[in-house]
């Protein structure tokens, strides 16, 4: 079995799970494991206290002459700025906050339908949450715009390029895709996707779901040249926020469903009704909390590249282990080559075991992992895993250690010879 070596990280592991009041939890005598952070990561007592602090200082509408509303302006301002940085966008009115990336894409999806027409086309993938996908082919369904499927390849659930490739066109208006998988951890080529838009669809915007992508790695929108991109705090450690990233110019041209006295100008004609100012504020937090992470001083950026660094090594771990489970199958890439092009999160089924059976097994024992299809419908369904109630997803954060990957490891082992 491995040993705990978090090289890494710049915070000893103790240290940085003692930040976490529920790393402390017991189930039925054990300690809790939390292997379901693809659903929504652990929260640090910094984003706790910054959010309950708001209430007991700040708390106020915007725009207003006296001191409670002017903080909220300068915690919104500061967190807008922060999260421009943590995302590499070119200035904070690129950033816009809303209740969570599902509706940031629905309130998009309504703003794009009114500039596209019968037989235009769009681009969704299999490999897909149903948020990067619903938003989009409602309002082409209301636009009369044709849909298209990128389809991911069964053998790997990898997105290929030349599949892209052979779909794009004159007409083409939008690609949505995936920058992480939430169902069995791909990381798609998405710089190679837009490259690949701009030259063969020079109509189309790229929208990129970075919900899940973001927790582990670092993100870089200029890098990527993507038009658009979302993400949500309560994977990274913060509170229930959606973030949405545009570029200035299709922020500022759109037209938005907006109230009339609203902003006409980004991000405030894209923020509609009052914000939660209090996971604004711990949306901040969360940031400061991932900074300590790196080494690098308080740039987050740098600090998930050393997160994306530790966790590979919770991958490797998974992956050799895994391999001497009987009965076990990962779906996705499982080569120690392709580390890089995947998170820690593993969709599995063991043989002779329901999913939600297995899930519900190893809860008893403390290890807390979800089954189903996590809203990525297509994979489940391509995958033909329905019937089996789907996959069984251990997905890791950088608060887990090389320890519990083997306490997992030793769960599935010892239930392999346990069919029900
Ligand atoms: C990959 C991915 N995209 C989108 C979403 C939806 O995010 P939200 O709950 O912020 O709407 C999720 C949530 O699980 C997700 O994992």
């Amino acid at each position: 079995m491995t040993s705990l070596s978090p090289a890494a990280l710049a915070l000893p592991h103790d240290e940085l799970r003692a930040q976490f009041p529920s790393l402390s939890l017991q189930v039925n005598g054990h300690a809790a494991l939390y292997a379901d952070g693809p659903g929504g990561t652990q929260t640090p007592i910094g984003v706790m206290q910054a959010m309950s602090g708001y209430f007991s200082r700040d708390n106020a509408n915007t725009g207003g002459p006296f001191a409670t509303s002017q903080r909220t302006d300068q915690t919104i301002a500061a967190a807008r700025r922060e999260m421009a940085r943590f995302l590499h966008a070119a200035r904070p009115e690129e950033i816009v906050f809303g209740q969570n990336t599902t509706s940031l894409f629905f309130a998009l999806g309504r703003a794009l339908r009114r500039m596209w027409h019968e037989g235009d086309e769009i681009i969704v993938t299999s490999l897909d949450h149903d948020a990067n996908v619903a938003p989009w082919t409602t309002a082409a369904e209301d636009a009369r715009a044709v849909v298209r499927t990128w389809e991911f390849r069964r053998e790997n659930c990898t997105l290929a390029l030349e599949d892209l490739e052979a779909m794009l066109n004159e007409r083409t208006r939008l690609v949505a895709m995936t920058h992480a998988s939430n169902a069995v951890g791909t990381i798609p080529d998405v710089a190679g996707a837009v490259r690949l838009v701009r030259a063969r669809a020079p109509h189309a915007l790229v929208v990129i779901d970075a919900v899940h992508y973001t927790p582990h790695n670092p993100v870089d929108v200029q890098a990527l040249d993507c038009d658009f991109l979302g993400c949500s705090a309560y994977k990274f450690c913060g509170p229930h926020l959606g973030i949405l990233y545009g570029k200035y110019d299709h922020l500022d041209r759109l037209e938005a469903y907006k109230v009339r006295p609203s902003s006409k100008k980004p991000p405030g004609k894209w923020e509609t009704g009052t914000q939660s100012f209090e996971s604004i504020a711990g949306l901040s937090a969360a940031l400061a909390y991932l900074a300590q992470l790196g080494g690098g001083g308080d740039d987050p950026r740098a600090a998930m590249q050393a997160v994306r660094e530790y966790e590979r090594s919770l991958t490797s771990a998974f992956l050799a282990g895994a391999a001497g489970v009987p009965g076990l199958t990962i779906y996705g890439l499982i080569n120690a080559a392709s580390i890089g092009q995947r998170t820690p999160t593993f969709g599995v089924t063991l043989a002779g075991w329901h999913a939600r059976d297995l899930a519900a097994k190893l809860g008893e024992q403390g290890i807390f992992v979800w089954d189903g299809n996590f809203y990525a419908v297509d994979v489940v369904n391509r995958l033909g895993l329905e019937d089996a109630g789907g996959l069984v997803r251990i997905g890791f954060a950088h608060y887990n250690t090389l320890a519990e990957v083997d306490r997992v490891l030793g769960a599935l082992t010892a239930l392999a010879f346990r069919r029900p």
